[in-house]
């Protein structure tokens, strides 16, 4: 149970409700939103108050505008998107998230209407968490709603400093994202496995020490599983390997020893020596990558060893690809991984931009027990950091 003032204790009919979402979404050149799974996910908080009579003032910030007004960065795009989705309601644009124009478009909402202001990262003041300018987002409302999960590990003017400001609690997403990797860290059922994947090793060592406590067992892929194994004395040929982290991972491989879990490394892989559609690939065990040769992918008999260990598991945490996922030459160890879950009698959660896009392009979300909205944040919490816009959220008395 999640001990913080709950939204529904809350007054709300009729009171101006600054809600800070997370509508970071992925744009194409058009200016086209093509994942709108934050938008949909902050619906249930957005509708709750509508229904209830609020008048809701929607906030968040969009890519990485660094303190300019700069038009591909708008949300404008995301209010088109947000009318479309609740086509009874009344979605109005704000053209700055401050200021005298803004304060009259709040003053004139009606109850059950929507304002979403523009871009925060248009100003520095947000990133720096200042003070006056929490204060001018505060004075627009009387009730403060978290429902941006995955900025809480920002401690910004709109997910920090506001708090301080406003009665303050979380919406339901936020709620929803707590309870669920809150739940992997305190109570998970077991056997409760992890799989990490992507890249690099150096984004996930903190995620990485935290499992080797909480988790039975991790499984491990992506290019991240090359510096595991060059620590391991293999000689991986051209792949990618984060030389200066090999005596990082040896750690790790101990620490699990030491305390009597398992990581699970790739036995074998899919190798190519060009990193591109179409190219030559073979699979070869890991002892066998030669000269310019790359593991770009998880081979036939990793992917079938892991997922037995999948298949008994009763928890799994999954963050990160098993290959170069983008490519689809290098998919087959994701996509087995996403099927695996899918189909696990057990509770499974997903967080992390490419693990999360490989279920949803096989569509198989439906499947799994929560997809996390937060990148960093799902990260950063399963390391067990207090994350600061969960840290202002009021404890139950
Ligand atoms: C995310 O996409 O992970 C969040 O929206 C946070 O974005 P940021 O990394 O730019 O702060």
């Amino acid at each position: 149970m999640l001990n913080k003032v709950s939204l529904l204790d809350q007054k709300v009919a009729g009171q101006k409700v600054f809600v800070r979402v997370d509508f970071n979404v992925p744009l194409d050149k058009q200016q086209q939103i093509t994942d709108d799974t934050r938008v949909r996910k902050s619906l249930k908080t957005i509708e709750y108050l509508v229904n209830e009579g609020a008048r809701v003032i929607l906030a968040s910030h969009l890519g990485r505008p660094k303190g300019q007004v700069k038009p591909e960065f708008s949300l404008k795009p995301v209010a088109k998107r947000l009318q479309e989705l609740l086509p009874d309601r009344t979605v109005k644009m704000a053209p700055d998230c401050i200021g005298t124009e803004v304060e009259a478009m709040v003053a004139e909402l009606a109850n059950g209407e929507i304002l979403l202001l523009e871009n925060l990262r248009f100003h520095k003041a947000e990133e720096a968490n200042d003070s006056v300018f929490a204060e001018q987002l505060a004075s627009l409302a009387e009730l403060y709603v978290n429902d941006a999960f995955g900025a809480a590990h920002r401690a910004h003017a709109s997910t920090h400093g506001i708090a301080s400001l406003l009665p303050t609690v979380p919406g339901f997403l936020m709620e929803q994202e707590l309870k669920m990797l809150g739940s992997l860290l305190s109570e998970p059922i077991r056997p409760f496995w992890a799989v990490i994947g992507g890249a690099k090793i150096s984004d996930k060592i903190g995620v990485i020490d935290t499992l080797i406590d909480q988790a039975d067992g991790l499984i491990i892929g992506g290019g991240m599983a090359n510096t595991f194994l060059k620590a391991q004395g293999y000689e991986l040929g051209a792949s990618l390997v984060e030389q200066e982290k090999t005596s990082e991972a040896k750690q790790l491989l101990e620490v699990a020893v030491a305390k009597g879990k398992k990581i699970l490394l790739p036995v074998d892989v899919v190798v190519a020596e060009e990193v591109k559609a179409g190219t030559v690939t073979k699979v070869v065990p890991v002892d066998g990558i030669e000269g310019e040769w790359k593991a770009l992918d998880i081979g036939p008999k990793t992917i079938e060893s892991y997922a037995t260990v999948l298949r008994g598991a009763k928890t799994v945490f999954w963050n990160g690809p098993m290959g170069v996922f983008e490519i689809e030459d290098f998919r087959k160890g994701t996509e087995a991984v996403a099927k695996v879950l899918s189909e696990a009698n057990a509770t499974t959660v997903v967080g992390g931009g490419d693990s999360v896009a490989a279920i949803e392009q096989l569509g198989l979300a439906d499947r799994i027990s929560h997809i996390s909205t937060g990148g960093g944040a799902s990260l950063e919490f399963m390391e067990g950091k207090v994350l600061p816009g969960v840290e202002v959220l009021q404890d139950k008395a």
